[in-house]
């Protein structure tokens, strides 16, 4: 079907919003795949920020300090707020939270892979803090200047939070790995089962990411995986070393002609069952989800009772 010369004019103007490098708000016209790909990424985004409060939450009681379980909590209650700015942006697209959350527990919209891994130890904390967050400023930091208005503006604020996430994990494993051998051990041991998800945390390779390209055309994603992965790698390196960490990689080199570390291969695979639900915890994660859903209804449903009276007060 031929568009007519408004769609075409339309069409036109939003091009150029996007090649001058501007922002498209939600009343201005856009392609309908440039908006439904941003609800993909955008929920996704939220809903990873959600299920991400599950690994660490379940240290809240057991941190070994006052001091530590008011970092914790801090964290765990930035990441339920990053979650409500990112469905907010997402609803300024036209869909609705709870079609949203329904999507995610009836396994018709993805949450980050590195989330199906459980924190088995209490270096897991500063080990997510490290690499897990690392990771994600590493991704969040370009869309900042996402094309779509609400999103970059949504993760200026994120990523002002996700850099304390990342400081205090780093810190408590500076603690540790300047405490007894088994608290070295622990952060070690940790580390080499968060590494690899890290660097999975940002998609599969450029040649396998069907969205990649197109996203990068409409200004969302400003960087390709490879990129930003190899930025997450080149960050990470010194700061493994700072802690006399070893990256479990033996393929892990400076390249001084690259200018970049050399890396081994992620297991691609591995990567593919888990975003397919074949992960340690999914299930698990996603029952958890459901459950809380479930148990709030009672404060959705006063909330909008509330809401219902005062309105007809007005
Ligand atoms: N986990 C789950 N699904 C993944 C994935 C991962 N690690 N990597 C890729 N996928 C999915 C994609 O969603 C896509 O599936 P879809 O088309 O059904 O949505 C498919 O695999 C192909 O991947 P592409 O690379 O083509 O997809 P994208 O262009 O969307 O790139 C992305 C994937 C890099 C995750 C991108 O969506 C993105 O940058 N999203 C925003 C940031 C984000 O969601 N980060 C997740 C972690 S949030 C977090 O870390 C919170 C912090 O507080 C700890």
């Amino acid at each position: 079907m031929t568009a007519t010369l408004d769609e075409q004019e339309l069409q036109g103007r939003f091009e150029d919003v996007i090649a001058a490098d501007q922002r498209i708000e939600p009343r201005d016209w856009m392609p309908e795949a440039y908006r439904r790909t941003l609800v993909r990424q955008i929920a996704q985004h939220a809903h990873s920020e959600i299920i991400g409060m599950q690994p660490e939450g379940n240290w809240i009681l057991r941190a070994p300090s006052l001091r530590r379980k008011a970092i914790l909590l801090a964290k765990v209650q930035d990441e339920a707020g990053h979650g409500m700015y990112l469905y907010a942006a997402a609803e300024t697209l036209g869909v609705d939270r709870a079609e949203l959350t329904d999507k995610l527990v009836t396994g018709k919209q993805k949450y980050s892979s590195i989330f199906n891994y459980p924190a088995l130890s209490y270096a897991d904390v500063g080990v997510i803090g490290w690499l897990v967050d690392g990771a994600a400023i590493c991704n969040q930091v370009p869309l900042c200047r996402c094309s779509y208005g609400p999103y970059a503006r949504a993760m200026i604020r994120i990523c002002k939070e996700e850099s304390f996430h990342q400081r205090q994990g780093y810190e408590l494993l500076l603690a540790m790995v300047n405490g007894t051998d088994a608290q070295r051990e622990m952060v070690q041991e940790s580390t080499n089962r968060f590494w690899w998800p890290s660097l999975m945390m940002f998609g599969p390779p450029d040649a396998d990411s069907p969205n990649t390209s197109q996203s990068m055309a409409w200004g969302i994603k400003r960087h390709t995986n490879d990129e930003l992965r190899q930025r997450f790698v080149d960050m990470t390196v010194p700061q493994a070393e700072a802690l006399g960490i070893t990256l479990p990689d033996p393929g892990l080199a400076w390249n001084e002609e690259r200018g970049h570390y050399d890396f081994s291969e992620p297991d691609w695979t591995e990567l593919q069952a888990v975003i397919s639900g074949s992960g340690p915890c999914n299930a698990q994660r996603i029952a958890h989800r459901k459950r809380a859903h479930d148990e709030g209804e009672w404060v959705r449903e006063a909330a909008a009772a509330y809401a219902r009276k005062q309105e007809s007060r007005r």
